[in-house]
């Protein structure tokens, strides 16, 4: 067993309307007020970000974004930046997310930026990396995640490794329903593990949490969970129901 905290965050994507963040958060957060031994991280969209947050105080919920641009500010229509979130209080940001990257043209330069500038404004980023079904068919797997860290994680400085966490996801594994097995992630986590040792130190590697994503449901999260290097869930689909998120959160106490 690691001493590293887990954290279960919910990436609610483009979901949910601004009356319905406000009954979903009147709910969850009564179902993971007993919530123990856990970082629960919530992230909607942007409209919803001030009224969750507010909905948020007072209980162990933090509140995360889904994106933002690496300028703290200028001519880039459509974009939020890291100053702006850090200003209403906002502690995480989901970065490099696989259909960020796939729909909206998002690569290691510009997430290299995003991961760095996130960090000055003092944001957590939860930096996404997987691969697809075709690369890990084709046995790149492992080239891919590398290439991913090696990008996403090439401008900060030094000692900055252990204030960011990695979710891998699978893209194969995302909204199908195919959760990797646990062996796969563990297996897969643990390589992640090794190559940020290898940029940054054995004794930093340690420390940084790494969580899967894809498919994590009420019902996979504890066999997940049980395994050495995986420290936490990025949830999609199953995080939109107050009564799923929670006992995916409360993982160890049901
Ligand atoms: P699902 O849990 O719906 O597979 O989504 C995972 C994900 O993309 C979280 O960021």
């Amino acid at each position: 067993m690691s001493d590293r905290t887990p954290i279960i965050a919910g990436n609610w994507k483009m979901y949910k309307t601004n009356s319905e963040a406000a009954a979903y958060m009147t709910e969850f957060t009564g179902l993971v007020a007993d919530a123990a031994g856990v970082e629960i991280v919530v992230c909607p969209p942007f409209t919803c970000l001030e009224q969750v947050r507010d909905a948020a105080a007072g209980s162990k919920i933090r509140v995360g974004a889904q994106n933002a641009h690496f300028q703290p500010e200028g001519a880039y229509t459509g974009e939020v930046s890291l100053p702006m979130l850090a200003e209403i209080g906002i502690t995480d940001v989901i970065l490099g997310h696989s259909e960020r990257r796939q729909y909206f043209c998002e690569n290691d330069a510009d997430l290299a930026l995003k991961v760095d500038r996130a960090l000055v404004a003092s944001i957590r980023p939860i930096l996404c990396v997987g691969e697809t079904d075709a690369e890990r068919e084709a046995g790149k797997t492992m080239e891919k995640l590398k290439s991913q860290l090696a990008g996403g994680l090439a401008a900060i400085d030094e000692g900055r490794l252990t204030d960011i966490v990695i979710a891998y996801e699978p893209i194969w594994a995302i909204g199908t329903g195919k959760t990797a097995t646990p062996g796969i992630a563990e297996e897969t986590i643990g390589f992640i593990r090794e190559t940020l040792a290898g940029m940054h130190g054995a004794e930093a590697a340690g420390r940084v949490r790494i969580l899967y994503g894809g498919s994590v449901k009420p019902d996979n999260i504890s066999a997940l969970m049980a395994e050495d290097d995986i420290d936490g869930a990025l949830v999609g689909g199953a995080c939109l129901a107050p009564a799923d998120f929670s006992q995916i959160v409360k993982y160890k106490q049901v």
